[in-house]
């Protein structure tokens, strides 16, 4: 959002974005119902949060269409107020989910939200820098912040990428008209695996297999459940638009 200037223009407006670490949008909490595997859920969402009224088209695109999520230990990169967080809670009952996002608001709306879905004892949910270095993922599951822009986007992935245990994957969504196809390029050039696994509404759903995660540590029950958080065919042309922050 965008705010007058106080000096009458002289320096450019403030703006707040859904990626701040606390948003300075007035709080307006919301319901959110939404669905998991035709079961109806309801969710609290938030002023300065992504999608804070509804499921984000995206994210449905994902849950609704992508694979099956599997394994035990998941990454919800980018959390928000919770979704893939919850679905993945709900459709896989052994599941850990690591809830991360830089947004405080949305951390503790996905605390409240796996909470009220029943799945609260199985996340995680912390800021970025707080997850323990052992801690390793089956899969990463993220509707990324491509509007950070594409360098910080690309730096947010090598980051958490090389956190896969070898056999794992990431699952994105992606808009087209924001950069899916030429960010499948930038990971089949990073050495990734990546292939197109669902796609509608004008977005990509990309699984991408790391290649090199060889020097992961093993991760552990214990590792996954660490008391120090605070209780969670690559297409080969670029698109038009480049994905754009
Ligand atoms: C496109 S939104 C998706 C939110 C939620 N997963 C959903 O599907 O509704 C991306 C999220 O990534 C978060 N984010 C931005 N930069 C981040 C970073 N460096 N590390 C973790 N999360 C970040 C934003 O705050 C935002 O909540």
């Amino acid at each position: 959002m965008t705010g007058p200037a106080a000096d009458g223009g002289l320096t450019p407006p403030s703006r707040s974005h859904y990626f701040d670490a606390d948003p300075t949008v007035a709080s307006a909490p919301r319901d959110v119902r939404w669905s998991v595997a035709g079961h109806p859920v309801l969710s609290r969402s938030d002023g300065g949060v992504f999608s804070g009224n509804r499921l984000d088209a995206g994210t449905a695109v994902l849950l609704e269409r992508g694979p099956v999520p599997t394994g035990e230990v998941f990454l919800d990169l980018g959390c928000g107020w919770g979704p893939i967080t919850v679905s993945i809670g709900l459709r896989v009952p052994a599941a850990t989910v690591w809830a991360v996002d830089v947004n405080s608001r949305a951390r503790t709306l996905t605390r409240a939200n796996a909470e009220s879905a029943g799945v609260g004892g199985r996340v995680r949910v912390a800021a970025p820098d707080d997850v323990p270095a052992d801690v390793a993922f089956d899969e990463i599951w993220s509707n990324p912040p491509v509007r950070i822009g594409k360098p910080a986007l690309h730096a947010l992935l090598q980051r958490w990428l090389p956190r896969i245990r070898p056999g794992g994957r990431a699952v994105l969504v992606v808009s087209r008209d924001l950069g899916a196809d030429s960010l499948a390029v930038w990971l089949s050039t990073a050495g990734h695996r990546v292939q197109r696994v669902a796609g509608a509404r004008g977005y990509r759903v990309l699984s991408v297999h790391p290649e090199a995660t060889d020097q992961l540590p093993a991760a552990t029950s214990a590792s996954a459940t660490s008391a120090s958080a605070t209780s969670a065919t690559a297409t080969s042309t670029a698109d038009r638009h480049g994905h754009r922050g």
